[in-house]
């Protein structure tokens, strides 16, 4: 076999995987052999022929590396009797020849005649070579090294040493190493930075309209203005005026309705009711009063519009507890999971009120329990920012994230007041008695909290927190009231606890779900499309086609890629679909478990299922149409749209939420475009159109800094199908 020489002068060199496929041979007791020219097959000498290695019941396999110095490869099986080896029984037909210098894949019959009744016994074969680069043959080798028993007895050990020295030779031996750092591109979407979760929250606008700010606050500009008037408890709590002035709407809020589209998706719309004013509503979704949700989410608001108590349609996340204990982080993260199922869900950050109102360098004594002025301002933006979420939610708003200490048994007692009638409140606390933990936050707290921006000593800064830390606890008041979950020491290690008070509910238990699976473990997630499939060669969408020679070529280096990024974990899985392009992809992966979801198919193109994007604006040119009009939404007939695909996917996010050790997620565009949007944060209405580039990994880090993107692009997408 001829060394196979790149442009770059670097002698590549051929991996060769021979399978022999047939049922009749364990009957038969019967083992395949390989043998033909030096050295790969020993030799033409049948007593030194190499057994193949028996990979499932009626499959044998053997896979070897050929060295760069030689020419030529000719070989044929041979059948041996498991009893007795001295006994041959050779194919028929001429030698096999292996071609040079290219990738191919063979598949061919092996007939092997008997002169008893047996007759002729026939055997799939199927070769497949491939060009290895020194990167590629690093990472096969070490896999070969490390994870397996030797595949390729007898000659082997030959064989990879020969191609050890000859890299040695070549000067590779330096580069075997992967630099995975080659194959970075830049994230379209989201900086790899991470983003204070508090500066992504709502902007408080009962302050920015009214103009009311600190005069060093940096977002507005405006100077010196001041709430006038009561500030008690007592006042927020039993204020009818909205914070903006408004009065609240006199009618009772918006109620959805569900209609029924045919073979479309169920959506919801809104009744003509006259006395319902219009006027003073926004929406975030392009499909006004629509939310975006399906199936199961659907189905429970549905439930709970009908049977519910009215305040219980809209509901409040009340986090509590003490300072660094990770609220922010945890009612990012549950906004985002709400989201993402489409609940209209919003953040709302009191710090970020207090920020705007009294500036970012309030040292700790404006924390002190015993300073009247500071409880009252702080008070006070808290109720800003509680009546700011009470108008948003009577405008259609349905879970609101109430983000503050709120750690004192009298701050809920206001809160839950200004909420009577209006929407339930659930307390979210969060408690942590992890030291380790709690220096870790404290210090994240400083390096990332807008109000130690203007803090040049960083030690300075921590001092300070810690002082206003003190000052909270001296006044903490554990929840005991209504209705609860307490977050006990979940971030530690050891898994920590969750106990639940009164709570009952669709969205209520769905949230104590989510968060129960909830961990800061750093790990990655690394999502890719399975290799460039024959249907994707065809420009068809759905299939179940199996790979072209480009994609077979991805599956490699994938598993290269994936040995070379998680060397150092003790352990990981690697999660494909049902469909064949996906499990090919995954199979030259070795030594981890590998598990097959049928949720992770791609979406169901239903009766446009194998046709062309071209094909179906031809012949089916209203459902072209309605999928261009509202991709999130359409459903194909017969198939599935973008939301159902979303709702399948939430026990998929829910396991990749609690996980511990990496993941490797090889799925579809469809499916990736909507597990991406829950990490990346993206709106739904983006998400049927997120770019998701075949042979390429994105990298998801999650932990405690929140998430990181990192994508790799590890070969070049000959073909992308244009989506409608
Ligand atoms: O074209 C590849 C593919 O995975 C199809 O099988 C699938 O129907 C399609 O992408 C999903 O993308 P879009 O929603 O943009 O059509």
């Amino acid at each position: 076999m001829a060394t196979a020489a790149s442009s770059d002068g670097i002698s590549h060199q051929l991996f060769v995987s021979i399978k022999l496929e047939c049922p009749r041979l364990g009957e038969l007791g019967l083992v395949p052999y390989l043998f033909g020219s030096h050295p790969v097959a020993g030799s033409w000498d049948p007593s030194k022929a190499l057994p193949m290695e028996q990979e499932a019941a009626s499959v044998w396999g053997l896979s070897c590396v050929v060295p760069s110095h030689h020419e030529t490869l000719d070989f044929k099986f041979l059948l041996k009797p498991k009893v007795n080896i001295s006994q041959c029984i050779f194919e028929e037909g001429p030698d096999r020849s292996l071609s040079c210098g290219r990738n191919e894949v063979e598949i061919r019959n092996a007939l092997f005649k008997f002169n008893d009744e047996t007759g002729v016994v026939e055997c799939k074969t199927l070769v497949e070579t491939e060009i290895l680069s020194p990167f590629d043959l690093a990472a096969s080798w070490k896999a070969h090294q490390e994870h397996l028993q030797p595949r390729v007895h007898g000659a082997h050990n030959d064989i990879m040493n020969a191609a050890s020295e000859s890299r040695a030779k070549n000067g590779f031996a330096s580069g075997l190493e992967l630099d995975l750092e080659k194959y970075i591109v830049p994230t379209p979407n989201m900086g790899s930075g991470v983003v204070y979760a508090a500066n992504l929250t709502e902007n408080p606008r009962s302050l920015l309209h009214t103009g009311i700010s600190s005069n060093n606050d940096t977002t507005t500009g405006n100077l010196h203005n001041s709430i006038k008037g009561d500030t008690s408890l007592n006042h927020y709590a039993s204020s009818k005026k909205l914070a903006d002035g408004r009065n609240a709407p006199p009618h009772e809020e918006q109620r959805a309705v569900f209609v029924d589209r045919g073979v479309g998706s169920p959506k919801f719309a809104r009744p003509t009711n006259e006395n319902i004013s219009m006027s003073n509503i926004k929406f975030d979704s392009k499909a006004k009063g629509m939310p975006a949700a399906e199936g199961a989410v659907a189905a429970g608001a549905v439930a709970d519009q009908m049977y519910g108590p009215k305040e219980d349609r809209k509901l409040a996340i009340v986090l509590v507890g003490l300072p660094a204990r990770g609220k922010t982080f945890t009612a990012a993260k549950l906004t985002r999971y709400l989201r993402w199922l489409g609940h209209e869900t919003k953040h709302f950050n009191v710090g970020k009120y207090r920020r705007l109102k009294h500036g970012i360098n309030q040292t700790a004594e404006f924390y002190r329990g015993d300073n009247m002025e500071g409880v009252e301002a702080r008070n006070e933006v808290a109720a800003l920012a509680m009546e700011d979420m009470l108008s948003w939610m009577q405008e259609g708003g349905q879970v609101g994230i109430f983000d503050a200490t709120n750690s004192t048994r009298s701050r809920r007692n206001m809160l839950m007041k200004m909420a009577e009638g209006k929407c339930k409140i659930i307390f979210l606390e969060t408690i942590c008695n992890d030291q380790h933990v709690l220096e870790r936050n404290m210090r994240l707290k400083v390096q990332q909290s807008p109000d130690y921006a203007e803090q040049t000593d960083f030690e300075a800064g921590v001092r300070d927190f810690k002082e206003r830390l003190a000052y909270y606890e001296k006044v903490y008041e554990p929840v005991e009231e209504g209705s609860y979950v307490k977050m006990i020491d979940m971030v530690s290690g050891g898994g920590g606890q969750l106990q639940i008070n009164n709570i009952s509910g669709y969205l209520p238990g769905r949230i104590v779900f989510f968060l129960v699976n909830c961990h800061l473990t750093p790990r990655p997630i690394l999502l890719t499309r399975h290799g460039e499939s024959l249907d994707n060669v065809r420009g068809r969408i759905g299939g179940d086609s199996s790979l072209s020679e480009v994609g077979l070529l991805y599956s490699r280096k994938l598993a290269s890629f994936i040995e070379k990024r998680l060397a150092s974990e003790r352990t990981a899985s690697i999660w494909t679909s049902t469909l064949q392009r996906s499990i090919l992809t995954a199979h030259p992966i070795i030594g981890f478990p590998k598990i097959q979801w049928r949720a992770l198919d791609e979406i169901n193109a239903g009766i446009c299922d194998g046709m062309t994007y071209d094909e179906v604006k031809k012949n089916k040119p209203e459902e072209y149409e309605s999928r261009g009009k509202d991709k999130l939404r359409y459903r194909y007939p017969r198939g599935e749209s973008y939301l159902d695909v979303i709702q399948r996917l939430e026990p998929v996010i829910i396991e990749l939420e609690r996980q511990r050790a990496p993941v490797v997620v090889i799925s579809h565009q469809a499916v990736l475009r909507a597990l991406y949007a829950y990490f990346a944060d993206r709106p739904l209405e983006e998400l049927p159109n997120i770019e998701i580039p075949l042979h390429t990994v994105i990298e998801i880090q999650m932990g405690v800094a929140g998430v990181q993107e990192k994508r790799y692009k590890l070969m070049d997408a000959v073909n992308s199908t244009a989506g409608i």
